[in-house]
């Protein structure tokens, strides 16, 4: 039979309690398709440093460098919020993404129909949206340098980073956005800021060359402010987006809001070879952690991402994908996507009912 290895990596806050859910359903579509996962669960974030000093252990990163695929809950808490840089939760996120050298980070954010009203918008609006943020994920100016602190002339003190795209990055990105545009509905704006940012300047110029080698997609531009604008205003407007570092960090939450909650929006990051990290796009949510009351859909949509796209499980990946619209359909709702009339529950709870799904399906099936 297929086996494969997969990382665990908990994390803080939600993260293991949505991770736990997450390893349920995998394990039991694991059963039913006749695959065999071994799960190795590592320490990272938060955990990692209470435990060995470092956000991202050595061993942990070894570990997911040797799995066929890496699934992350989430990192940081207030209790390391002052650490210096170097010691911070996140830090050790920037790491393995740039270690696992994951450059396109995949975020879609689709309006469910049973999830239309949990949209802050109104129906007519968020029913039917169908997107995909191509998100760069190992440049920009979360790695530029120069970066730190300093003094200025005045003898304040300053903070400063830089925000460089190098060529290759920009074009190795640009190519996974077109092609990814030309497997959904054709089209792909790209998201800069290019009438003030040389970095963006650059970035529109190259996509704009590569688009002539996709003749079939139909490229736009945008700048960032307007598109977090027209992702309110008319969010069906978009197909593929593609956009740097920050800026596809910041528009992915405010999709995720559209479909009704991020406690729904899922993640792949990929890179040219080696295993992918797959991870839901929401953080360690530390006013909601150890209370039951995570929404785990995120991290399960995230496990179906990581059989689709981490391991051509595609059947694997859809019988999960299709137990969470069943779990749904039969009301179940845990906080963030609650509406009257609904079966309230935890993250627990929601994680029984679709391995109850998951079961029912295959029966049906
Ligand atoms: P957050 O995403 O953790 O939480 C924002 C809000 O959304 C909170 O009110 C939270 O309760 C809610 N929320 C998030 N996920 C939810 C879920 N699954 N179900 C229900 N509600 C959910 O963002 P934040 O508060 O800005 O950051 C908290 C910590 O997480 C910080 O330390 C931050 O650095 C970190 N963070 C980590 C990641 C990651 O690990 N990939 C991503 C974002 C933020
Ligand atoms: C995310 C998070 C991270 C990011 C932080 C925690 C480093 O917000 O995964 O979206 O900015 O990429
Ligand atoms: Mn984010």
């Amino acid at each position: 039979s297929r086996s494969y290895t997969v990382t665990l990596l908990p994390g803080d806050g939600i993260g293991p309690e949505v991770i736990s859910v997450a390893k349920n359903a995998l394990q039991l579509v694991a059963s039913q398709e006749g695959v065999d996962f071994k799960f190795k669960e590592m320490p990272m974030g938060g955990a990692a440093l209470d435990l060995t000093g470092v956000p991202l252990p050595e061993e942990t990163l070894s570990a997911a460098k040797d799995s066929d695929a890496v699934l992350l809950g989430a990192i940081g808490g207030y209790k390391w919020d002052n650490n210096e840089k170097h010691l911070k939760p996140e830090t050790g996120l920037l790491q393995i993404r740039a270690g696992l050298k994951v450059f396109a980070n995949l975020r879609p954010a689709t309006v469910l129909p049973q999830l239309v009203d949990a949209s802050t918008l109104k129906k007519e609006v968020a029913d039917g949206v169908d997107l995909m943020v191509v998100r760069e994920l190992t440049g920009g100016i979360y790695f530029g340098k120069p970066r730190g602190f300093g003094t200025n002339e005045n003898g304040e003190e300053i903070g400063f980073n830089t925000e460089v795209y190098a060529t290759y990055e920009i074009d190795r990105i640009a190519r996974v956005a077109f092609e990814t545009a030309r497997k959904r509905r054709g089209k792909l704006c790209s998201v800069d800021k290019a009438n003030v940012l040389e970095a963006s300047m650059l970035w529109r110029k190259r996509v704009t060359e590569l688009a002539s080698e996709y003749p079939d997609v139909e490229l736009s531009h945008m700048y960032v402010d307007n598109a977090a604008m027209q992702l309110i205003r008319n969010p069906k407007q978009f197909d593929t987006i593609v956009t740097n570092n920050i800026f596809g960090d910041i528009l992915s939450d405010e999709a995720s809001m559209i479909t009704g909650s991020i406690g729904m929006l899922a993640s792949a990051s990929l890179g040219e070879s080696g295993p992918g990290l797959f991870e839901p796009i929401h953080g360690s949510a530390p006013d909601i952690a150890g209370q039951d009351k995570a929404n785990p859909l995120a991290t399960v949509l995230s496990a179906a991402m990581l059989l689709k796209y981490g391991l051509g499980e595609e059947k694997a990946a859809q019988r999960i994908e299709a137990a969470v619209l069943d779990t749904l359909d039969r009301g179940y709702r845990t906080g963030d996507i609650y509406s009257a009339g609904l079966k309230l529950v935890g993250c627990k709870e929601m994680g029984e009912e679709v391995l109850k799904s998951i079961e029912c399906k295959v029966a049906a099936a």
